[in-house]
Formats: structure tokens, sequence, C-alpha cells
């Protein structure tokens, strides 16, 4: 058996955790990367050997193929437009409970499921926590209009790179056949208005703040060998 490093160790921790918070009976959103799929692990094992009934919502092809491989019954936003619960990652994590996401390419999806969850759990490792968001905003854009959205976010004060495949040529194609725009904001000294700013821009579908949601939001941050709970 291999010996899981300090950051999958405290993945592993974080994910399990939350997966101890979904009750019998749950809808829950499922979200995209690395430190979910621990929770859904974990799901599935509980629905196995414990009989836990729940049916998850996923936020990307990725989530939906781990949870078919976990054994977790999937559902759609249509037939439960309100969640119980969504777990889900995040990219950085500020003191305000302000998110970056969509390392993944799944933020569009993971917003709508976020904003549908009556209570929202983020599972991440302590590199993802800091004073101050400053990652490059990750922004969905309709590919029709992406010459005029990377003008506008090039005017908001960003420096905008269309994000390239990866063993694809040419640019990743969100699971919604969109374009994703990294924008390298710097420091975000006002995460909310940055957000309004950029929702603002037609053809801009989406973007990697979620800054509306922190009196909902509990934060898991996993440590080696434990878990630190964090809410406002
Ligand atoms: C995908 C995301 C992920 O949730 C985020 O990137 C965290 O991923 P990981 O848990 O693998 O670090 O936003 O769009």
């Amino acid at each position: 058996m291999s010996i899981p490093t300090a950051q999958a160790a405290s993945k592993q921790n974080a994910g399990y955790h939350a997966a101890g918070l979904v009750e019998d009976g749950m809808v829950v959103g499922l979200g995209t990367g690395s430190t979910v799929f621990f929770a859904m692990e974990r799901l599935g094992e509980r629905i196995a050997k414990d009989g836990l009934s729940i049916a998850g919502v996923p936020t990307s092809y990725q989530a939906a193929i781990r949870a078919r491989q976990y054994g977790i019954p999937l559902t759609s936003l249509d037939e439960h437009p309100g969640l119980d619960i969504a777990i889900d990652g995040a990219d950085q994590v500020d003191p305000d409970l302000h998110l970056i996401k969509g390392r993944g390419a799944a933020l569009l999806r993971e917003k709508c499921v976020c904003d549908a969850a009556d209570r929202v759990i983020i599972v991440v490792d302590p590199t993802k926590t800091v004073d101050i968001l400053n990652a490059p905003v990750p922004v969905e854009v309709l590919p029709f209009a992406s010459a005029g959205v990377f003008r506008r976010l090039a005017a908001l004060g960003a420096a905008p790179v269309l994000r390239d495949g990866v063993k694809k040529d040419g640019p990743v194609v969100t699971d919604n056949g969109n374009f994703i725009l990294d924008c390298d904001f710097g420091a975000l000294a006002d995460p909310r208005s940055l957000e309004a700013d950029i929702a603002a821009i037609p053809g801009a579908l989406e973007c990697g703040l979620f800054t509306a949601y922190g009196e909902k939001i509990t934060v898991i941050v996993g440590e080696e060998k434990d878990c630190r709970v964090v809410s406002l």
C-alpha cells in the first residue's frame, strides 16, 4: 500500500469529514476535483455498508463518472432544484469565506449547485487558505463573444489568457461547450464588486469568484491528521 503524501492525507481528512455531514434522505451537490473525490469515496462506503440513501447532483462529467464508480445514485437540478447540501472544493478561500474556483473548468455548474444548496461544504487542504484572494479568476465565456469579453476583462484590469487543453490542441472546451479565460487581477481588494463587474459583461457566462454564499458555507480544512472547521 502506498503511503499518502501530507497533501493527499489532508484532502482525504477533509473529504471524509464532509461525507460525515450527509444524512439519510439528502439530495447532495457533488463538486469537481481531487478533494471531493474523497467525500464521494466515503459516501459510496456509507451507501454500501450502512444503507445510506442519498441522491447526488454532479457538477461535471468528471463528478458524474466518479459518483457512478462509487455507487452514488444520480439525479438532476431539474428533479431537485433545491439541494440539502453541496460538497465542493476550492482553489482559494479567504477569511470572509469568499472563494476562487474553476481550476477544473466546472465553475458554471458548480455555482448553480452552490446556489441551489441550503448548506455548502467546501473541502480544502491548508495550501488553499489565504488572507487575500490573488489567484487568476477563471471566467467561462461564450465562444461567439470571447473577443469582446476579452476586451472588457482587460479593461477591468485583468491579463486574460485563453485556457489551453492538456492532451488536446487548442482551447479547453467546458462541459457546457464554452471557453475559459483565466484572468490575473493580482490581489483582489474587493472580490464582491469584481464578481458583479464580471457578471455584467454579456457573454461572460460565469466567473470563479464565489462571494455571495459565506453565510451558508462551512469550510473543512483538512490537516495531515485532523480537520479544522471554519464558518462565519
Ligand atoms: C473545479 C474546481 C475544484 O473544486 C477546485 O479546483 C479544487 O480542486 P482540488 O480539490 O482538486 O484541488 O473548482 O472547477
